[in-house]
């Protein structure tokens, strides 16, 4: 399990006038060319303002996407920048040259009329994200201290994570530490009897690991979303024509033989779509028909997750439990969110993250009810595995 060893706060006295670049996670999730959630970019802003308070000149970096080492305009940080301006409440300078060119005396120049410089995509370079040492050098000389603020990339062996800190004194953002503050929190403690981790989303193949770990760690676990469909058809039950996973399902049954009902929860109930009716119908889970698909938890499973939930002393969420993107199938989602609001235990700590997680809980105006919501998707996911992250390794060497 990761401690840092620095903290944020001992970048105090270093800071004043000095140029401090800052790795930020950017990679805004974006639908139809418009940002649907700004939460990455509205954490990171104690850091800046605390920067800017203390008279540092800000250099923000970030990747965007995935392009492969490829100049993408659809990728170009410079859609992102005027989000930016509008979260930080300040101008941002976007600064589009080649990184591999970048000469510090431009920077200074630049950081003359401007506090924040943003440069352009680092994946635009294939060097990013193998780690090239001549890379890490050249951005590492365009500033005096490096700060991570990425909790989400961290789980990343690249440049603008585990690449800089070899060459300039390195600290923790505050949101990483507020990251690692809470995600350890939740699985550190020595009865967690009453624990419950609650999984949903389409994929058992990506989570595997992760909810092994929680059946052994966890008093109960819960299972919805289309990843529940394989364990009800190794079980023997219709699922019609619901998404499961066919590679997955020798290790369901594993799984199932393994830890008993009091503790692997899965849905009594759905609802689901007929091909023709095309009307939504609840369904007991023995009662599905070849022709109907499974898209949300039906009535009965709501009120069990609900009740399994609003008793637990620590909860651990991740993914929704049906096709949220698709209304009424987010209903179920919300229903069992209120057990989070509705919790009445006063240690009480609840922690939602990774993947979709925080697009359906805004949606679901269940943002609010948790202790804490993580900005990490697959770093969220590796680090309450428990095995700490390359990133954040880096900040200890
Ligand atoms: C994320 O969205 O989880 C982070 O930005 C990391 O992105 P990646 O999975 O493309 O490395």
């Amino acid at each position: 399990m990761i401690t840092l060893k620095k903290k944020f706060s001992d970048l105090n006295n270093f800071i004043f006038k000095k140029r401090v670049i800052v790795r930020v996670d950017l990679n805004l999730p974006i639908h139809n060319q418009e940002f649907t959630d700004l939460t990455r970019l509205e954490k990171i802003k104690p850091t800046i303002e605390f920067l800017l308070k203390n008279k540092a000149k800000i250099l923000l970096i970030s990747h965007f996407g995935r392009p492969k080492g490829e100049i993408k305009n659809e990728l170009s940080l410079k859609n992102v920048s005027s989000e930016i301006n509008k979260v930080l409440e300040k101008e941002i300078f976007f600064y589009d040259e080649a990184i591999k060119n970048i000469k510090i005396d431009k920077i200074d120049k630049i950081f003359e009329k401007n506090d924040i410089i943003l440069l352009e995509n680092l994946r635009f370079y294939p060097e990013e994200e193998k780690n090239d040492d001549s890379f890490s050098k050249k951005l590492a000389s365009l500033g005096d201290i490096y700060v991570n603020e990425c909790f989400s990339v961290s789980h990343r062996s690249h440049s603008s994570i585990v690449g800089i800190p070899k060459h300039l004194p390195s600290f923790p953002g505050m949101l990483l530490e507020n990251e690692i503050f809470n995600l350890k929190n939740l699985i550190t403690s020595n009865n967690l009897s009453s624990s419950v981790a609650l999984f949903g989303g389409a994929k058992i193949s990506t989570k595997l690991k992760i909810i092994e770990f929680y059946l052994q760690k966890f008093g109960k676990v819960i299972i919805g979303g289309a990843m529940a469909n394989t364990f009800l058809k190794v079980s023997g039950i219709e699922i019609g024509r619901s998404l499961y996973e066919k590679s997955m399902l020798k290790k369901a049954k594993e799984i199932l033989d393994q830890f008993s009902q009091k503790k692997l929860h899965l849905p009594l109930d759905a609802i689901v779509i007929d091909k023709k009716k095309l009307k939504p119908e609840v369904k007991k889970i023995d009662e599905i028909s070849k022709n109907e698909k499974i898209l949300d938890i039906g009535p009965q499973t709501r009120m069990s997750f609900y009740n399994i939930i609003v008793e637990a002393d620590k909860l651990l969420w991740n993914g929704p439990l049906g096709l949220y993107e698709e209304k009424p199938f987010d209903e179920g989602t919300s229903f069992v969110a209120k057990a989070v609001k509705d919790n009445n235990n006063k240690n009480f700590f609840s922690v939602a993250g990774g993947g979709d997680t925080i697009s359906v809980l805004k949606q679901c105006d269940a943002f609010n009810f948790f202790s804490f919501i993580s900005t990490g998707g697959g770093a969220f996911l590796e680090f309450i595995e428990g095995g700490g992250l390359p990133g954040l390794d880096s900040l200890n060497e």
